[in-house]
């Protein structure tokens, strides 16, 4: 009896079809639903703190020079990984991320505990030259981040932005200072200033 319904479904491609969807579609409700409701992936974690306006110029720089294309920000939870850079990556420490950066593809090492590792010193070393800390390097060097100087005309703009359209809790004054904040400092600082606060929230 069951086994002739079957066939029904079985020899009807267009009703096989329709079961075959909604079979999936609750399968990714039952799946996404409580994720968009859960506290655990929509509020930051107690110690996550904004960016500031330079480690914010300097997010921009890691994404215009494409460094997520060799390097992810999402340690994931298995032993292998959190020995190696330390406690799994959570959502609550994404949440101001627009975009988020985890990337998928590791030519270089995870960075999303990197912050506090290294000296401003070293990645200033290291990401003019690579070799000249780690010999056996295969990263591109970034010399002209040290030369180009940041004039700041866009930042308060960017803070603002982040503020009204995403949520993120800057208050007015981080706004208006933000400009000021990062005129004059070059590309570098930037970078190195983000790169320092990876990871902080989790430490
Ligand atoms: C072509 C791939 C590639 C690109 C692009 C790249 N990296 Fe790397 N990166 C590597 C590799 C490989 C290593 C490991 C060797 C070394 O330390 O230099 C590395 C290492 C690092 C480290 C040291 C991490 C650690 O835990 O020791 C930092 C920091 C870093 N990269 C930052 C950056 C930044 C910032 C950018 C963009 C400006 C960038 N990388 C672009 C491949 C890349």
């Amino acid at each position: 009896m069951s086994s002739n319904r079957h066939e029904i479904i079985e020899k009807n491609v267009g009703l096989l079809a329709v079961l075959i969807v909604v079979a999936i579609s609750f399968g990714a409700l039952v799946e996404i639903t409580p994720l968009i409701f859960q506290k655990q992936t929509t509020e930051p974690v107690e110690n996550l703190r904004t960016y500031t306006a330079l480690e914010m110029e300097g997010r921009d720089i890691y994404i215009r020079e494409g460094c997520s294309v060799c390097h992810s920000q999402m340690i994931r939870p298995f032993r292998a990984e959190t020995e190696r850079y330390g406690h799994y990556s959570v959502a609550g420490e994404s949440v101001w991320e627009h975009p988020f950066l985890w990337g998928s593809k590791r030519t270089g090492p995870d960075l999303a505990r990197v912050g506090q590792r290294y000296s401003d010193e070293w990645h200033r070393v290291h990401l003019i030259n690579p070799r000249d800390v780690v010999p056996e390097s295969n990263m591109p060097g970034f010399p002209w981040l040290e030369e180009n100087v940041l004039d700041g005309e866009l930042t308060s703009k960017k803070i603002a932005l982040f503020r009204d359209n995403f949520g993120v809790p800057y208050t007015e004054e981080d706004v208006k200072n933000a400009s000021e904040e990062v005129k004059g400092k070059t590309e570098m600082d930037a970078l190195i200033a983000y790169l320092q606060s990876l990871g902080h929230a989790m430490k």
